[in-house]
């Protein structure tokens, strides 16, 4: 600390300092008139202290704290004491004492701020950005930077405890694909020839471990140029892990032990329901419509599909009788939701890709199932037996009182539909407990899903997952019946990470770049580098990687987007609002690195 300016911290003081005298420098906060005294609360960055000005002890120090504004950066000295009785603040850390100031300095006068940097409440996120060196003076963006802090600092310490280390990845590569357009850096010494940034470091930690790393870590910067999503940003933070000589359970228990350990003592008010529970990819589907269930509450999904294939109903018989399913789930005491709210959910079913959705309400007045008729029945479906009805009540455990809500069509869109439902239903009815984050791992994905526009295979996670063991057969001749070893971690709706056991040999790894539809020539020119690694002794290997950015925002009290947990965020539309980037270049510039415009558009801006 510079004891010129500063010799203790504003946020520190406690009881036992009463006494000292110190000399404070920060940020004034807030500040009060009140009674002939003037009460500053003096910010640094371990918190708030309040600095009281008396007029007659400090006639100087008064004279100049009556010049102080909001954010003027001052220094303080003064005398640590026990605040008079009844005036303690229990909300503050430092609530139990006070300076009396004696002298005190402006260092630098502010001008007004935009918006007031005493509280955390809702700033237009734009005014936000622009002025984020304000913004991150708020006591929550504080807390979520330190929070971020910590959390890395976890996780280092954690994996270096286990034999891991972290090695950094160059940033200039050629593209390592995930799945998301690349961003090119122009090279200026190779006229026409680009870098392109990592989309993740997948690649070249696995020719780490062909190095003989062993255990590897990185906390690796990551750009995607992919259409903006409220939990995606162009450029984010992956906590990257690769090791060699294990096998899937290995790596899922790593994850698993390290995203608990960290939440524990990161935030130990927090409920981590243990063990972790684990579900396949097609039990996660079919329970809860989502590849990242969140698991905080019930609403689980019931298959009525035989019960359907025999029904009158013909909107249920015959999506079962064409391939499909009908599934759906009870959202209890809600039987006599409104019409209007009805027709909200059967629009909300169709836009998740639901040709419709079937309600049966069951009026409370039945008592119980057994007790129930027709006259307590209110659905659409009237062709529905009241047997069949009571077969689908019992299924999804709906008593009297509650609404029934049945989706059925082609098995994906009838997962996805309810999926969304469930979780809206959950919101409105408050079921999920803030103050739980329910972890749990999702595995047994498909290696490959059908892009029907392209017309061909892409892999669901990336093309360097290894598929089971017994599956490589099916490539050929049913390559969307083989399994994957990958891995997923969610956490209350999210996903959190996500890894594999990836192909180390050459020949596994072409034939899953021919599945892919890539050519011989397109594999060696885009992936020969690491096809040749594979010849030079490359050990088993997988790992995984998980989000730092979607970590913090699960941890923090305050993080309403994934945005207030980093420093200086893109916009959703990946625009710095602050330095105004991206922004156009000088035609010097251009000239140097060959490049030449089609066109030359303005400046962007923020619809
Ligand atoms: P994946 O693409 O699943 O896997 O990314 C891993 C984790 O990174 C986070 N994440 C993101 N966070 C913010 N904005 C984004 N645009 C974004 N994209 C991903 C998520 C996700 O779970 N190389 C593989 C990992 C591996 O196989 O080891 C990969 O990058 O939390």
């Amino acid at each position: 600390m510079n004891a010129l300016l500063k010799s203790a911290s504003c946020g520190g003081l406690r009881l036992e300092n009463a006494g000292q005298e110190v000399t404070l420098a920060g940020w004034a906060h807030r500040r009060r008139d009140h009674g002939g005294l003037i009460f500053i609360d003096l910010r640094d960055s371990d918190g708030v202290v309040q600095v009281v000005f008396h007029p007659d002890e400090a006639p100087d120090a008064f004279a100049e704290a009556e010049r102080f504004r909001a954010e003027w950066v001052v220094s303080i000295a003064g005398v640590v004491r026990e605040r008079p009785e009844g005036t303690a603040n229990p909300n503050l850390p430092t609530g139990e004492i006070e300076v009396a100031a004696a002298a005190a300095t402006t260092l630098n006068p502010a001008k007004t701020p935009p918006f007031d940097v005493s509280q955390d409440g809702p700033v237009d996120e734009l005014l936000r950005m622009r002025y984020r060196y304000l913004d991150l003076r708020r006591p929550f963006m504080r807390d979520n930077l330190r929070l971020r802090h910590r959390a890395v600092k976890f996780i280092r310490d954690y994996l270096e405890e286990r034999g891991f280390i972290e090695i950094e990845t160059p940033i200039l590569i050629k593209s390592t694909p995930e799945g998301a357009r690349d961003y090119l850096v122009p090279s200026r010494i190779h006229p026409g020839s680009f870098y392109a940034l990592p989309q993740s470091p997948q690649q070249l930690k696995q020719l780490l471990m062909v190095a003989g790393a062993d255990r590897y870590f990185q906390i690796a910067r990551c750009f995607r140029d992919e259409d903006p999503r409220a939990d995606r940003l162009p450029e984010f933070t992956q906590l990257d892990l690769e090791m060699a000589f294990v096998d899937r359970e290995d790596v899922i228990g790593l994850m698993t032990d390290l995203y608990v350990s960290l939440i524990q003592t990161l935030r130990p008010d927090k409920r981590v329901p243990l063990p972790v529970p684990r579900f396949t990819h097609a039990e996660a589907m079919a329970r809860f419509g989502s590849d990242k269930p969140d698991t905080r509450f019930g609403l689980e999904i019931a298959d009525f599909s035989e019960i359907a294939a025999a029904s009158a109903f013909q909107v249920f018989a015959s999506a079962v009788k064409d391939g499909g399913v009908a599934r759906g789930f009870a959202a209890p005491g809600l039987a006599s939701l409104p019409r209007r709210q009805i027709d909200d959910l059967v629009e909300r079913a169709k836009q998740h890709g639901a040709r419709g959705l079937v309600t049966i309400a069951l009026d409370e007045a039945a008592g119980s199932l057994n007790a129930l008729t027709l006259d307590h029945v209110r659905t659409p479906a009237r062709a529905l037996s009241l047997d069949e009805i009571k077969a689908v009540a019992a299924a999804c455990g709906a008593s009297p009182g509650d609404l029934i809500l049945i989706v059925a069509g082609a098995e994906a869109q009838t997962a996805a539909a309810l999926g969304q439902l469930r979780l809206h239903i959950g919101e409105r009815l408050g079921l999920a407990d803030p103050d739980t984050i329910a972890l749990c791992v999702i595995s047994d994905f498909p290696l490959f899903e059908w892009n029907a526009r392209e017309n061909r295979w892409d892999s669901v996670h990336h093309p360097f997952t290894a598929p089971f063991d017994d599956h490589w057969e099916r490539l050929a001749d049913d390559p969307g019946g083989v399994l994957s070893n990958a891995y997923d971690l969610a956490a209350n709706g999210y996903e959190l990470a996500g890894g594999s056991i990836r192909i180390h040999e050459r020949a596994k790894q072409e034939a899953v770049f021919r599945t892919l539809g890539h050519s011989p020539e397109n594999t060696q020119a885009q992936f020969g580098h690491l096809l040749e690694a594979f010849e030079y002794g490359a050990p088993p290997h997988g790992g995984f990687a998980g989000g730092i950015d979607r970590l913090v925002t699960a941890l923090a009290d305050k993080a309403d987007s994934i945005r207030d947990a980093i420093a200086f965020p893109k916009t959703q539309i990946g625009v710095d609002p602050l330095f105004g980037a991206p922004s156009p270049i000088d035609q010097a510039q251009l000239d140097e690195l060959g490049i030449a415009l089609l066109s030359r558009s303005g400046e962007q801006e923020e619809p």
